[in-house]
């Protein structure tokens, strides 16, 4: 019995970067409980099965990859991308039985990911991010970032504009300058849309990152698309033509566990080194983790009434109430 709302389990979410899943090399995950074995075929296409061989439970990403197959590292029974054993090395008698199988799951590349979904078919497309795909943009992979807390509060994290005084002082956001301009959430269906004009902190000599102009007291213009349940796609602007996408989505491990990976677009700095936005990254997701991990409970409430929200919250109700409506929050339990 799955704790997971049916539409949970029915989200494509990611599973590693790409790169992580190399040729020839099983690569072990877990997913909403689910573990996984992601392998790639010889044609270099990446494939999902329960991480499980049917002989003794083995978990076959401990095994190997040969002729399309990914093979037990016990009794080295070869399983198909199909999820079909398809030889048994122990007998030239045995007709290999029809429960011979592991469950094979939806599984695509995209945006340097793989995704993985968990049942026959997906509820809602990925994202579209145009510019990650026209080649004309700088893309840099940071992270990956390891929680112990649910995909719902690492989302609500990336959202929230309150503490960006606080716990990034100098970085994003100035204590001087602690309010939260007023803004709207539009939501529809699954996708909320806002827009916030907000101050930020100078660029630092250390992180040199972000392209406002040398003012006193700069802003930022930032649109959020917030898909449920837990990516995030957000386009930063300076008022001129240069623009940064951020792409922020986790992957919900178990109910305290979760894996946030940030996918930075640019069309300027094209030439600085991957290393400043991924030694930026790991400082600010290190200011968050501690705090985050610190939120009890794990999860994000999904009732209103757990919690105390102010108007400046707004991102937060709006998130739980479409958690709820999509059927995505946790007590949409089935059996
Ligand atoms: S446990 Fe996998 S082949 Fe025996
Ligand atoms: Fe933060």
């Amino acid at each position: 019995m799955s704790t997971y709302s049916k539409k949970l389990l029915a989200c494509w979410h990611p599973v590693a970067y790409a790169h992580e899943v190399k040729a020839a090399e099983p690569y072990s995950t877990k997913l909403l409980d689910e573990a996984l074995v992601i392998w790639r075929s010889s044609d270099g296409k990446a494939h999902a099965m329960r991480d499980l061989c049917i002989h003794r439970g083995t978990a076959l990403s401990l095994g190997w990859v040969a002729d399309d197959c990914i093979i037990c590292p016990y009794h080295a029974w070869r399983y198909d991308a199909k999820g079909d054993c398809v030889l048994i090395p122990q007998s030239k008698h045995v007709t290999i039985p029809t429960k011979a199988k592991t469950p094979v799951y939806l599984c695509q590349e995209r945006y340097g990911l793989i995704w993985v979904c968990l049942a026959s078919q997906a509820v809602y497309d990925l994202p579209e991010i145009p510019e990650f795909e026209k080649g004309d943009w700088k893309v840099v992979n940071t992270g990956p970032f390891d929680w112990d807390s649910d995909a719902s509060r690492q989302v609500e994290n990336f959202t929230d504009f309150g503490h960006f005084p606080w716990v990034h002082p100098g970085l994003l956001g100035d204590p001087q300058r602690p309010l939260v301009p007023d803004y709207e959430v539009e939501t529809k269906g699954h996708i909320l849309h806002y827009s916030i004009v907000r101050p930020e902190a100078s660029n630092s000599d250390d992180f040199p990152v972000f392209a406002n102009e040398e003012v006193v007291q700069p802003v930022r213009r930032s649109r959020y698309e917030l898909h449920l349940p837990y990516t995030i796609v957000l386009r930063l602007g300076w008022g001129a033509e240069k623009g940064m996408v951020y792409f922020f989505v986790s992957q919900p491990i178990s109910k305290d566990k979760c894996r946030g990976y940030c996918i930075i677009g640019r069309n300027y700095d094209l030439e600085q080194p991957d290393t400043v936005l991924q030694n930026f990254e790991d400082v600010i997701f290190g200011q968050d983790k501690r705090v985050v991990e610190s939120q009890r409970p794990e999860q994000v409430p999904f009732d209103l009434a757990d919690e105390l929200h102010l108007q400046f919250d707004a991102v937060a109700i709006h998130y739980r109430k479409a958690m709820n409506k999509e059927e995505l929050a946790y007590w949409h339990m089935y059996d």
